[in-house]
């Protein structure tokens, strides 16, 4: 049996491979970014052709730094942005339009349009969504109401569907050549399109968008013995590896960090921060403003589900700050900006770039800096910006314990933002609960590898794996219970200042 398993990590704003070895420890990692693609104010798109060719240089560089070889992989897994659409031609390879990322809000109205008539309510019954610009089902629609020709190419079956594990599935596995057109339950949860119950795409849903069956990928367990296929990518010339396991970003960490329990927990500091709570395999509605979604679902055993507090903008601030008000060149720099002042000097940003997510969902909403005074600078600001991830997070650990009861005794984390010492702090101090991060904060990229091992008989069952989890740090509170809840009223104010500004 080779030594390693490979995890392929398509996320919003970089490409990484990663190859993790028995222990579940990083052996190697490269990664590369690609393009945000912003042609009007709430539009986000990338170019599906780039994050491919990012995608196989990745694995290519990966192998050729660490000196592995293809045949040293048992398996490998892929896990990506959730919800962001891409439709090409499978007989070109070409995409019609840029893929449509999950942040756009230039669906708003059809969303809107479903919320009025009733049909919001199907949707939430049979998928656990709302009806909602995020989510890939009006995505689609967009595409084939305004890309010339796209729809009468579906009808000859020249037009497809998939989200970016789809669209790097397809191309891996040989592209026009053959390459496999198929997604897994998670990633199809998050479409509007899939019922969970039957974890198959529904008609009734499908037609609510007008989209025909035929366009959309197969879809299979996150973690799957049967294999989707195998890599083909030139440059792996050496073997070809069976490609086991597809998961969407979120529940691939929540796989990452062992919440195989009902009531185990992790929040993910990325682009956004997307706190998914293990409720078992019976799923459960939320009446907080969360999402209920598939977590995982291996081999032929039964599906397990989460409630989801998606909040689209948390780490994407930071590098607002960097890209377009320039106070920062690295994201690193936050943090030492934020130090150089006690406190955010009375103001909040509230980052609602996308509209708010959970537990708002406030499509209307847009970002707003509050409480501004002369005294303020762009120190006040960077705290303000590491805050707002904090609070958000608040609103959402809030929501999951009103619908499950579970009330955290730590919050799991991961992603990126975790390495900003000060925003783990302020973490710790505004959730009033310890905050603790694992030796592998890739934890997304590792529950990929997890899944497609599994499938292989690399790791033998979920105890092994939780046996690999490891603290690095935990952060506790230091803020008192007057303080804490006197800066969270100033937060829920800020919020409401956020409201009702789109066109
Ligand atoms: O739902 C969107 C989410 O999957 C994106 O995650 O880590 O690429 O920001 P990330």
């Amino acid at each position: 049996m080779p030594e390693f398993v490979g995890a392929i990590d398509q996320g919003t704003t970089s490409t990484r491979f990663m190859i993790f070895d028995h222990d579940g420890a990083e052996v190697a990692k490269y990664q590369l970014e690609h393009e945000q693609i912003l042609p009007r104010a709430g539009w986000v798109e990338h170019n599906p052709i780039e994050i491919w060719t990012r995608t196989s240089a990745v694995i290519q560089s990966t192998l050729q730094r660490s000196g592995l070889q293809a045949s040293d992989l048992a398996a490998m897994g892929i896990t990506n942005q959730r919800e962001t659409t891409v439709v090409w031609n499978p007989r070109t390879g070409r995409p019609y339009y840029n893929a449509i990322v999950w942040q756009d809000t230039r669906t708003d109205r059809i969303a809107a349009a479903l919320e009025r008539d009733g049909r919001g309510q199907v949707i939430r019954d049979k998928t656990g969504l709302r009806p909602e610009a995020y989510f890939s089902g009006g995505k689609i629609q967009w595409i084939l109401e305004n890309v010339d020709g796209v729809r009468e190419a579906v009808d000859r079956g020249e037009a497809v569907f998939g989200n970016t594990d789809t669209w790097v599935l397809w191309n891996l596995t040989g592209g026009v050549n053959g390459g496999v057109h198929v997604t897994d339950v998670t990633n199809a949860s998050r479409t509007m399109l899939m019922d969970l119950d039957t974890l198959d795409w529904d008609d009734e849903l499908l037609s609510f968008f007008g989209i025909p069956r035929r366009m959309l990928p197969e879809i299979r367990p996150s973690s799957d013995p049967a294999g989707y296929g195998v890599s083909s990518v030139a440059g792996l010339a050496s073997g070809e590896v069976p490609i086991t396991a597809i998961l969407g970003d979120q529940q691939a960490a929540t796989v990452g960090q062992v919440c195989f329990s009902p009531g185990e927990a992790k929040n993910t500091y990325g682009t956004g921060n997307f706190l998914l709570l293990n409720t078992g395999t019976t799923p459960v509605r939320s009446k907080s403003g969360l999402l209920t979604t598939v977590a995982y679902k291996f081999g032929d055993q039964p599906a397990v589900f989460a409630l989801e507090g998606s909040i689209a903008v948390t780490g994407s601030a930071v590098q607002w700050l960097r890209d377009q008000l320039h106070i920062i060149t690295s994201a690193a720099q936050s943090e030492t900006l934020a130090r150089q002042v006690e406190d955010n000097g009375g103001i909040y940003f509230v980052p609602a770039f996308s509209g708010l997510f959970a537990p708002y969902w406030r499509a209307d909403a847009r970002g707003a800096i509050v409480g501004l005074s002369r005294y303020n600078t762009d120190a006040h600001l960077a705290r303000a910006t590491l805050e707002s991830i904090c609070y958000q997070s608040r609103d959402v650990v809030e929501a999951m314990q009103q619908d499950s009861g579970v009330v955290l005794d730590v919050l799991k984390v991961d992603g990126g933002v975790t390495a900003n010492d000060l925003c783990m702090q302020l973490q710790s101090d505004i959730l009033g609960v310890p905050v603790s991060r694992p030796v592998v904060s890739e934890t997304t990229a590792l529950g990929a590898a997890y899944a497609a091992g599994l499938a292989v008989g690399f790791w033998r069952d979920t105890d092994e794996l939780r046996a690999h989890w490891a603290q690095d740090r935990r952060w506790e509170p230091t803020w008192t219970k007057d303080q804490r809840e006197k800066a969270y009223a100033g937060w829920k104010k800020a919020i409401t200042k956020a409201f009702d500004w789109s066109e």
